[in-house]
């Protein structure tokens, strides 16, 4: 039997595993200084939270969710019974309403002190059609401030992470940072009012996926992949001059940081993005090379009423989360590797078996000195030995041979300079520790 991995997911193994681990502490060290401290909420909640946090007619709730049931909730279900709402579960599908959730619960909203600051990493879950840049299992590293309404958060968070994506060498003239703004209470439901109104009066030339928005969620036609919707809804009523008062200077306040730290944006009025819970500021972060259609590397927004709904307290809220396979494809594109090879330090060669169990002891005392070292375990030759040593990519290889044992001494080569010389075995774990600090 083969079993193999579920559609849209992935293994990372070695040099993958370690870009994630590597991108994670980078993202967490950058983010500390700006006050982020690190959360884990369960990679399944109760499908409630996303409902009503992401919200009913979103593509993520309506189509992506893998949903979850405990033993018992199926033994319920096979006996006609109607399950409770803690007993529905789904696998997260993004991090923010677990964060939310999660400050609610735990009574960490500020009372009147500084904001919560929270940063995670890890894996989100959508049932999508998978394709280049978007699976079914994909890893977000995010950040979420709860407790500041100001724009002068919402423009830190950006500049946080367009200097993160500087850091880990996207080139700067490969993304783009569009910005927009969705309104409020006060100022958006006249404007879905205006585009209901406009895809009623376009309906003709709009997908059946819009007309069906119309009532729904109107704003969602904006991200239609049509072309045709596409064309038709550029000439919709733009959200920036639809904004109250409040709105408008919050957006402009936002883009006057962005502008006085350099950071370079474009005002997309139709950027609504894919979750219902934004408010005031949304952005998103694309790529130009080595992506394709699935372009955006990251992207978040202010949140003001999700803390409502999911718990009944009121907080406001900002965040963003990027994705990190679509990351490694555009550091990919750019020549740009987060980790280097994980080259051995020294490898340990027998010549015949007389000497292995000796080879072995001075592996694994290299090893406690905290070297990377290997030796035979297949019993090869010497010479696949050396061979072994070079693909390994070693450093130092340390040759054990009778003659040489019987004098207390070992061979030693460096296998840059191929210069050899012998080292008493009892000095064998210094010599190697010095040679490598020298490297
Ligand atoms: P999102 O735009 O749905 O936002 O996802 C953020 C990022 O996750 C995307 O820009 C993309 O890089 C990556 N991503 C999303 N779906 C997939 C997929 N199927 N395969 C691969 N990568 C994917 C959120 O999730 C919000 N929670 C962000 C946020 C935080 N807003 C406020 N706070």
């Amino acid at each position: 039997m083969q079993v193999n991995r579920p559609l849209g997911t992935e293994d990372l193994i070695d040099r993958d595993a370690r870009s994630w681990n590597e991108m994670q502490r980078m993202a967490f060290d950058m983010f500390r200084r700006y006050g982020y401290v690190p959360v884990e909420t369960p990679m399944f909640e109760q499908t409630q939270l996303f409902v009503h946090g992401i919200g009913t007619s979103t593509d993520v709730v309506g189509k992506e969710m893998f949903t979850v049931r405990s033993p018992g909730a199926l033994k319920k279900m096979g006996e006609g019974a109607a399950l409770k709402p803690d007993e529905v579960l789904s696998l997260r599908p993004e991090g923010t309403a677990g964060t939310v959730r999660a400050v609610a619960q735990n009574n960490l909203l500020p009372t009147g002190g500084a904001p919560v600051k929270l940063m995670y990493a890890g894996p989100m879950f959508r049932a999508e059609r998978p394709q280049r840049g978007r699976l079914r299992q994909f890893h977000q590293i995010g950040v979420e401030c709860l407790g500041a309404h100001d724009a002068s958060i919402d423009a830190e968070t950006v500049i946080m992470l367009m200097r993160f994506f500087e850091q880990i060498g996207i080139p700067g003239e490969s993304m783009r940072l569009l910005v927009n703004s969705m309104g409020d209470e006060n100022c958006r439901p006249a404007y879905r009012t205006a585009i209901r109104d406009y895809i009623l009066a376009h309906s003709e030339d709009l997908c059946d996926e819009c007309n069906r928005r119309a009532d729904t969620n109107p704003l969602r036609a904006f991200d239609c992949k049509n072309e045709r919707c596409r064309e038709v809804m550029e000439g919709a009523p733009k959200i920036s001059d639809a904004l109250c008062d409040d709105c408008r200077e919050h957006y402009t306040r936002f883009k006057r940081h962005l502008d006085d730290n350099g950071i370079a944006y474009e005002e997309d009025p139709r950027l609504v993005r894919g979750l219902d819970y934004y408010t005031n500021t949304v952005f998103e972060v694309q790529v130009t090379d080595g992506l394709g259609s699935q372009n955006a590397i990251g992207g978040g927004g202010r949140y003001d009423k999700l803390m409502s709904i999911v718990s009944g307290k009121d907080a406001p809220g900002f965040g963003f989360a990027i994705g990190y396979e679509r990351i490694m494809l555009a550091l990919g594109a750019a020549g740009v590797d987060l980790v280097g090879e994980d080259a051995l330090d020294v490898y340990v060669a027998s010549v015949d078996d007389s000497c292995r169990d000796t080879a072995f002891n001075v592996m694994m005392s290299l090893r406690d000195a905290g070297l990377f070292a290997e030796a035979d375990h297949q019993g090869r030759s010497l010479k696949s030995q050396f061979k072994q040593a070079d693909r390994y990519g070693a450093s130092i290889c340390v040759v054990l041979g009778p003659d040489e044992l019987a004098e207390g001494q070992v061979a030693v080569r460096d296998l840059a300079t191929h210069e050899q010389e012998r080292v008493r075995i009892d000095d064998i774990t210094g010599y190697c520790v010095d040679a490598m600090q020298r490297r």
